[in-house]
């Protein structure tokens, strides 16, 4: 095998003209790791505000050297060193999120318990766009929110890449799912499984959305104040774009929390399984190869995504 391979590179903050692709060293998986030959990888807000100085690097000054950035992954184990995996499995995951994986070039290594098998019927494309996006609502729905069958959840951007993922997974859950959106976006959020959809380009949502259990809140930290107007006493805001100071939630008499997802190979793992069984399903908006990573980064930076933008490794 190459010693070397190609790889989405920035030597410093900024735009997404900072990327160059290179040739850099193939990772050497240790004990507990897998060295994976990259098929897919997804690509998510963070990417962009890493790359651009204002995500998980906030404390870094400057860009050390140089980083691959890219978390979500779906590929082919090459190299096993764990006892979870063999060379030839399919496997896909968001290893070590929030410390760097290196996503966006043609190998990686991963701690082999962080993965999950990738279902036969899901290519690497679909597979790759579900870690992130999936782990957080999940995170935040579950673990944190504790949603229940027969709760009432207002999902904020339905159509996102988290959104679309979290509307199913609530509803699989057995929640009364009410969901925000663009007009452009209304019939694709009801196709999900939406109970009711507020297009909030028209309406203001506070005004159409009452008496909810959990508000899912992953817009403009601005309209929290809407937000929490739409939850019952004692509701819980579980935020995934700020954190909650303990008297915003006692003024509005509210449980809440500031969720940051983290890796976690046994969700991801009940996250394949619904992929499997189709009550979960990723809606792909548009397919990138490495060599056009600035073109996929100014897609998502542009907040329109339906569903998620994916990097095709393979071309
Ligand atoms: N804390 C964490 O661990 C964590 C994890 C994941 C994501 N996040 C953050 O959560 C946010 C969402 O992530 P994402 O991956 O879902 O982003 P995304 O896929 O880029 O979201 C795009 C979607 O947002 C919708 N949207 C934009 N403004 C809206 C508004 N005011 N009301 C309703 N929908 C709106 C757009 O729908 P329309 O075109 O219909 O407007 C579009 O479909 C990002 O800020 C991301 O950084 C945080």
């Amino acid at each position: 095998m190459s010693e070397t391979m190609k790889a989405a590179v920035i030597h410093d903050f900024g735009g997404a003209d900072q990327f160059s692709i290179e040739d850099v060293a193939v990772p050497k998986p240790v004990d507990g790791e897998v060295l994976i030959d990259v098929q897919a990888s997804g690509i998510n807000p963070i990417d962009f505000k890493t790359r651009n100085g204002t995500g998980i690097n906030r404390g870094w000054e400057t860009v050390p050297a140089k980083i691959i950035l890219g978390w979500d992954i779906s590929g082919i184990v090459v190299e096993s060193q764990s006892d979870a995996w063999r060379a030839g499995d399919a496997v896909f995951g968001l290893p070590r999120f929030p410390e760097l994986t290196v996503g966006f070039s043609v190998f990686v290594t991963a701690p082999g318990n962080e993965l999950a098998r990738k279902p036969d019927g899901i290519s690497h494309l679909e597979a790759a766009a579900v870690p992130l996006a999936g782990l957080t609502a999940w995170q935040a729905l579950f673990d944190n929110a504790s949603l229940e069958n027969g709760q009432r959840v207002l999902i904020h951007a339905g159509a996102g890449g988290v959104g679309h993922l979290a509307i199913q997974l609530a509803k699989w859950k057995g929640a009364h799912v009410t969901a925000t959106c663009s007009a452009r976006n209304t019939d694709f959020v009801s196709s999900l499984g939406a109970d009711d959809v507020i297009d909030y380009t028209h309406f203001d949502f506070s005004e159409k959305a009452a008496d909810m259990d959990v508000v899912f809140h992953m817009i403009s930290p601005d309209t929290r104040p809407q937000s929490y107007a739409t939850l019952k006493d004692g509701g819980f805001l579980a935020s995934i774009t700020g954190p909650l100071s303990p008297e915003e939630l006692k003024d509005h008499k509210a449980n809440g929390r500031f969720v940051t997802v983290r890796a976690n190979g046994g969700q991801i793992q009940n996250i394949a399984g619904l992929m499997e069984s189709g009550e979960l399903k990723v809606h792909i908006d548009a397919i990138y190869s490495l060599a056009d990573i600035a073109e996929a980064h100014k897609h998502v930076e542009g907040g329109r995504t339906r569903g998620k933008v994916v990097l095709d490794l393979t071309t």
